[in-house]
């Protein structure tokens, strides 16, 4: 039997404990950045080990080795790296998040002409001499599933003899109280099956077949219903991080400019949005901005600040008085499920911090998509 609804809580306690058996898979990263597919896979608890990660991105890869310092990371250009290179690794799975700006809604679309696409082409003639490789999992932004990429990779998957299923998903579908809709492919052999249908896997993600986290205890202890999203998350004073708050306050300059574009959230919001590269630095669409202070109170505030339209002076004092400041680094990684243990190096500035999170996944939501990607074909058919 191939399919996780037929599962029952007995047999899933099975396939956990069942995995910690199977031998150990060897897995590319490719784009690794700062490693959020390691840390997805960690928290996927699959017995897999990254065999080698590549990335072009100094900084980055002085994150990747700074949390993982074992692992051979190849600083490199995907396009110099060659078949015979990746066939030495004996690859079972590969795990990738391409660079999305040839994809993005706001950008200008140049697909697969665009010179950042060029690596993600040569990876696709590399791939049908990988023969070894039986899983594959590539996350891109919204934009990609309509992209002239996205089919030339879907042929090239299904010359190699490989079945797919493609998703959209967000935090938020889990409980997690952040916007991150991004675009997923899992692809696998096709002797192997899949454990859901193209169209059951939202019955999958709302059942209790994957196993449980401290994201859905949460959302399903201490959760809200977040009536734009239609799920129940769990609030933000969750992620908030004590400390100096005067350090990510708001300069004065963009608080009188901006102050009528910030998605402001509270303590008490089951919800923010995405976070952009640009965040800490540009205030429009890079992602929401804290308040000490209640809905009501901002409200008021608001409303004061309106009525003095002419005098900006009193405008900047009334907004100060709201401590609006964004995010601090550390509560990004929370919203972005990094586990407590990763760290930045030292050097590396709060604006390269926000930088690379903006750049990087959602490290719970990847690893649940890993676990249904790996899991199925070792343990269900076991069962
Ligand atoms: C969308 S980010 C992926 C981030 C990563 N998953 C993480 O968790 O941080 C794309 C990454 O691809 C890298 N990159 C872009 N073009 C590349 C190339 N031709 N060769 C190697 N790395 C490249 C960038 O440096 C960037 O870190």
């Amino acid at each position: 039997m191939s399919n996780f609804q037929f599962c029952n809580r007995r047999q899933i306690t099975f396939f956990l404990k069942y995995r910690i058996k199977l031998p150990i898979m060897n897995v590319l990263e490719l784009y690794s950045g700062i490693g959020g597919m390691h840390f997805a896979l960690r928290e996927s608890q699959l017995q897999a080990e990254i065999v080698a990660s590549v990335d072009i991105n100094q900084v980055a890869n002085d994150v990747y080795r700074y949390n993982f310092p074992k692992t051979l990371l190849m600083n490199r250009n995907i396009q110099s790296v060659t078949a015979q290179e990746f066939k030495k690794l004996n690859i079972d799975v590969i795990l990738m998040s391409p660079p999305c700006q040839p994809y993005t809604r706001g950008g200008l679309k140049k697909d697969d002409k665009d010179a950042r696409s060029c690596s993600l082409l040569h990876f696709l003639n590399l791939l049908p001499k990988l023969n070894t490789v039986k899983y594959l999992l590539l996350e891109n932004v919204k934009g990609f599933e309509v992209s002239q990429m996205r089919d030339r990779l879907v042929d090239c998957l299904k010359s190699c003899g490989y079945v797919y299923r493609e998703l959209m998903l967000s935090p938020y579908d889990f409980g997690i109280p952040n916007s991150r809709l991004r675009y997923y492919l899992l692809a696998k052999k096709d002797n192997l099956h899949f454990c859901f249908e193209q169209s059951s896997l939202e019955n999958i993600l709302q059942s209790k077949l994957l196993p449980n986290s401290v994201h859905s205890e949460l959302a399903e202890k201490e959760g809200k219903y977040n009536t734009k999203f239609g799920k129940m998350c769990y609030t933000l004073k969750n992620i908030l991080e004590d400390g100096d708050e005067s350090k990510y306050l708001i300069p004065p300059h963009l608080l009188q400019k901006r102050a009528w574009v910030l998605d402001i959230r509270t303590s008490d919001s089951n919800g923010s949005c995405c976070f952009t590269k640009g965040y800490g630095h540009y205030l429009e669409g890079t992602g929401s901005v804290y308040c000490p202070f209640t809905d009501e109170i901002i409200k008021q505030k608001y409303s004061k600040v309106d009525s003095c339209k002419n005098n900006p002076d009193e405008q900047l004092q009334l907004l100060s008085k709201l401590k609006l400041r964004f995010f601090s680094p550390k509560e990004v990684c929370r919203l972005m499920c990094f586990p407590e243990d990763f760290k930045f190096p030292q050097h590396i500035t709060d604006k390269q911090k926000y930088r690379l999170l903006g750049n990087s996944i959602n490290i719970h939501v990847v690893s649940r998509l890993i676990l249904l990607l790996c899991s199925e074909n070792n343990i269900i058919n076991n069962i």
